[in-house]
């Protein structure tokens, strides 16, 4: 298992074993090039020792692919050997070029060994092209000599019939180690068989590789037995690649088997080599992840002759081919889209409102993929989402405890479901102007005020957003366990609006709402969890708050209920129209306490025309990320984390521009890790696992903070007049001295290309600009710069709610009611309007009146509110105000200044306290 030198160097330079194997290839491609034209004896030594030595490199990673494959491989080697060195580079540019351009996966014939080094797999006059193929690998973990490798391979071949929606190839490896670098490493792969031969080390050497296994507890694997490697095997497949069908041949008796927990493992094949069976439970398996029932209902549906006699003129296009004045809209959109625009929820089709057909098939399928319970399609987006959750789960008078940065469709769900609110405040970043994310001890602080006082059972739900805008990622399971501890069914909403691809990403899926919740309730099933939680309760039964919040807690196993909900805007982050978003439910209680509630809050919220292109398009999304979901997640990191180094060590760039590091965004006190940057020329690339599986908070690489006070321009302009206007690039968050680049799972290697020219013509402009500067322009220049480093206003924290929106005034708990404060502001008469410029704030502060803002307050950056209706505005609110320089402020209207209630509507809601909303018995 030990790397060589060479490879360790290899281990800085790249993120990951797949840039590594691209550009070996392209590598070996000139080098072959060079030997096959090299004229003088020097060069074409010079060109053959390092074409073996690309070869050489090449090999350990190619055992992983199933293309070009060992054949073909060891074919090259002999070229070099017999001097046919016009074959070999021939080959090595048909191969590098299937690779570059999947062509490999869509005709079987680039597998052809002959063909590779005869023909030419990109001519489409090949009379062998193939349709367009749905391709896919099948890792075979069996130590096999080549003789029995090649029988196999020929006798799946010879299962494949014509009719077959998929073709696939068969990878090999020996050993349990292999096979967990294989499907790290190959995106390509859709199954595993796991047969009995298997050994447990691998004789890979290649650290690069060996990285991927950082992410298991390889002691736990050294201990178990040769006979337990199978059924541990697909255990680890599923932790790490759970969209992964396993199938596992054994010689186990059914009761040894029987009651192993299997992970993924769809059939226990008894020894017999029943491979038509194999082959064709292979078929079904990813048959199953490819079928999307409401996007084929759909096309079925569009296909069909109908007649359209109801509400709907644009329905199959009527109303476009009939007109004289917007047949362009046909043009551009094409008749598809109309022939499935429809109200019908017959007809093969069926109701979002009361799903019993393929849309719930396709909710059902998309639980499975995200590791929900239940999963619930919305056509609104997440600000709905949370609406539903929150009426849900909330009813009058229930404490909520949220995150005060939260989306504003949080704030108003609150009001909606008049719920008693507790505002969490997150870490600041004050020198960039934005905040981070809420730390556990405000949580566990804020919990055990309210057990203090009494209040604990009528605390209902913690709202948390996972992952910020910015990228910062909580420790969910932490979060819910040590919460649980202290209130055993507290109910969980994560936002998670830009996280639904978190899933399909290894490192990304631990710090999902949905996978923690599986893992709490298996860990809460277990005999170790309740050894460990006796011998916890024996020290902590008389702990005080101190200890209890400097201590990781446990919840008691016999009362725990783990209920937990995620939203996500599946728009964002995945494929899917704009709007289409889920909810996701893991909840022990959902059946007996929820469902009814939860059914009559999305009737409250959910149009009774939903879009089906939406639906459609949500189903299908589905259907991609959990075929390609993990191929795509792994070069969107790859893309993102190459960004941030190039942006860091660009000389030109770096004078101006830099990417905010995980030790910038997230302070040392939450990083046990120590890790403070995805990459430095020091140490190269960080071992992100370990920081995502012990720290407090973690960066989501895929989005970049970039600084830009460093070019005199603020976080809006620089959006607006240089990015946008100048070069077409298009962003959606700024702060006062940064911007944030979004990767997603389209983005290329040449948009990130892209994205690099243009910051270095931009940085280059300046150098230009600041070269003819005078010295006052410099002096300009400089001053402007410092401000945007220097002069921040400091990020203000939530004061309070004024008494009159406080059932418990005095009490010493902060929870408010946001729904009175937000509806006596509907009448005039008790609001008023108070200027920020002057001193009039001051002198009102001074003579000790405590002005109450109506409404909500939100300027654009940052975008969260600084005030709430009901709550008190504080000095330190209105300095952050006046420093703000931002032209977008919603809520406040600068001609008549801050909405804030009168004193006499203040006096008599004191006077009169029964006008608050009233407590459920
Ligand atoms: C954290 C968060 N939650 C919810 C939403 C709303 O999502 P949607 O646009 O899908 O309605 C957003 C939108 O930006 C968001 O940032």
């Amino acid at each position: 298992m030990k790397a060589d030198s060479k490879s360790k160097k290899s281990l800085g330079e790249y993120y990951s074993a797949l840039q590594l194997r691209t550009d070996r290839w392209s590598a070996l491609k000139i080098a072959s090039e060079q030997l096959a034209e090299s004229q003088s004896e020097r060069k074409r030594t010079y060109a053959e020792n390092k074409v073996v030595e690309l070869l050489d490199a090449l090999r350990p990673i190619e055992l992983y692919w199933a293309f070009p494959g060992h054949d073909t491989f060891g074919r090259l080697g002999e070229l070099v050997v017999t001097g046919r060195f016009d074959v070999l580079a021939g080959a090595v540019r048909n191969i590098c070029r299937s690779l570059l351009s999947n062509s490999y996966r869509q005709n079987p014939h680039h597998h052809d060994v002959d063909e590779l080094f005869e023909g030419s797999p990109d001519d489409d006059s090949n009379e062998h092209r193939g349709k367009d193929l749905l391709y896919f690998e099948v890792l075979i973990v069996d130590s096999l000599s080549a003789m029995q490798e090649a029988n196999l391979r020929r006798t799946l071949g010879a299962m494949r019939r014509p009719e077959d929606p998929f073709v696939y190839e068969l990878v090999f490896v020996p050993s349990l180690t292999d096979a967990l670098i294989a499907v790290m490493f190959n995106h390509n792969l859709q199954a595993v068989v796991v047969r009995n031969g298997l050994k447990r080390e691998s004789e890979q050497t290649l650290e690069l590789l060996h990285r991927y296994l950082s992410r298991l507890d390889e002691e736990a694997l050294d201990a178990i037995e040769p006979k337990e490697y199978g059924p541990e095997l697909c255990r680890s497949i599923a932790k790490l690649r759970p969209e992964l069908d396993v199938y596992l041949f054994t010689d186990q008796s059914v009761e040894e088997i029987a009651g192993t927990r299997l992970g993924n493992c769809q059939r226990v094949f008894y020894n017999q080599e029943d491979h038509l069976d194999l082959h064709l439970n292979i078929l079904r398996g990813v048959a199953k992840r490819f079928e999307a029932p409401f996007f084929n209902a759909l096309t079925e549906y569009a296909r069909k002759p109908t007649g359209v006699f109801h509400a709907m003129p644009i329905s199959r296009g009527k109303s476009i081919t009939c007109s004289h004045w917007i047949k362009d809209m046909g043009d551009f959109y094409g008749m598809n889209i109309f022939l499935a625009e429809t109200s019908a929820t017959s007809g093969g089709l069926d109701s979002l409102l009361e799903p019993q057909g393929p849309i719930k098939r396709a909710q059902e399928k998309a639980a499975r993929a995200f590791g929900a319970k239940q999963t619930f399609f919305a056509t609104n987006g997440t600000s709905t989402c949370n609406k539903i959750v929150v009426q849900a789960i909330v009813r009058p008078g229930d404490i909520v405890l949220i995150d005060r940065d939260c989306h504003k469709s949080h704030h108003y769900g609150m009001v909606l479901a008049g719920a008693q609110v507790v505002y969490l405040d997150s870490y600041p970043l004050n020198d960039f102007s934005m905040y981070g994310a809420v730390p556990i001890r405000e949580i566990k602080h804020r919990l055990l005020e309210l057990k203090a006082a009494g209040k604990l059972d009528r605390v209902r739900m913690l709202l948390l957003t996972n992952c910020t805008f910015d990228g910062i990622v909580y420790n969910v399971e932490r979060v819910m366990e040590e919460c649980l501890a202290i209130k055993h069914d507290l109910v969980f909403l994560w936002d998670e609006a830009w996280f639904a691809f978190a899933r399909f990403g290894p490192a990304y899926r631990r710090r999902t709402a949905m996978h923690c919740a599986a893992q709490l309730r298996e860990r809460y099933r277990s005999d170790e969890y309740r050894a460990a939680y006796a011998k916890y309760q024996a020290k902590m039964a008389d702990a005080d708050d101190e200890t209890l919040l400097k201590t990781r807690l446990m919840p008691d196993p016999d009362k725990v209920r783990v209920r937990a909900y995620a939203t996500q805007s599946t728009h964002k982050t995945l494929t899917s129209l704009r709007q289409g978003s889920m909810i996701h439910v893991h909840d022990q209680d959902f059946k007996d306490e929820v469902e009814q509630a939860f059914h009559e809050a999305y009737m409250t919220h959910t149009s009774t025309s939903p879009n089906y292109q939406i639906i459609a398009s949500l189903d299908i999304g589905r259907r991609q990320v959990e075929l390609e979901g993990f191929e795509l997640i792994q070069r969107q990191v790859e893309q993102a984390m190459s960004l941030r180094k190039v942006i860091n060590t660009h000389p030109q760039i770096s004078k101006y521009f830099h990417v905010l590091t995980v030790a910038e965004m997230i302070p040392a006190e939450y990083r046990k890790s120590g890790i403070k940057s995805y990459w430095d020329p020091e140490h190269g690339w960080s071992d992100i696992m370990s920081a995502w599986t012990e720290d407090e908070f973690v960066l989501d690489a895929t989005r970049i903070t970039l600084s830009v006070s460093g070019s005199g321009w603020d976080g809006d302009t620089f959006k607006n007049a240089i990015l946008m206007d100048r070069h077409g690039i298009q962003i959606n968050k700024t702060s006062r001295n940064t911007v944030l680049f979004m990767t997603n799972i389209g983005t290329t290697r040449s948009s990130v290309a892209y994205l690099i020219e243009v910051l270095v013509n931009i940085a280059r402009d300046l150098d230009e600009r600041l070269d003819y500067a005078s010295n006052v322009e410099r002096k300009i220049f400089d001053r402007r710069v410092k401000a945007l480093r220097e002069d921040l206003p400091p990020l203000p924290d939530f004061s309070c709610f004024h008494d009159s929106f406080r059932l418990s005034s005095g009490e010493g708990t902060p929870e408010g009611d946001i729904r009175s404060a937000y509806f006596l502001a509907y009448d005039e008469s008790k609001c008023d309007y108070v200027p920020i410029e002057g001193n009039a704030i001051e002198k009102a502060i001074a003579a000790g009146r405590q002005l109450v803002s109506t409404t909500f307050v939100i300027p654009y950056p940052p975008g969260f509110p600084i005030l709430v209706p009901g709550q008190v505005i504080s000095q330190e609110i209105i300095t952050f105000m006046r420093a703000l320089d931002v032209k977008e402020i919603h809520g406040y209207r600068p001609e008549l200044g801050l909405r804030i209630f009168t004193e006499s509507a203040l006096a008599a809601l004191e006077a009169s306290p029964s006008s608050i909303q009233e407590l459920p018995a």
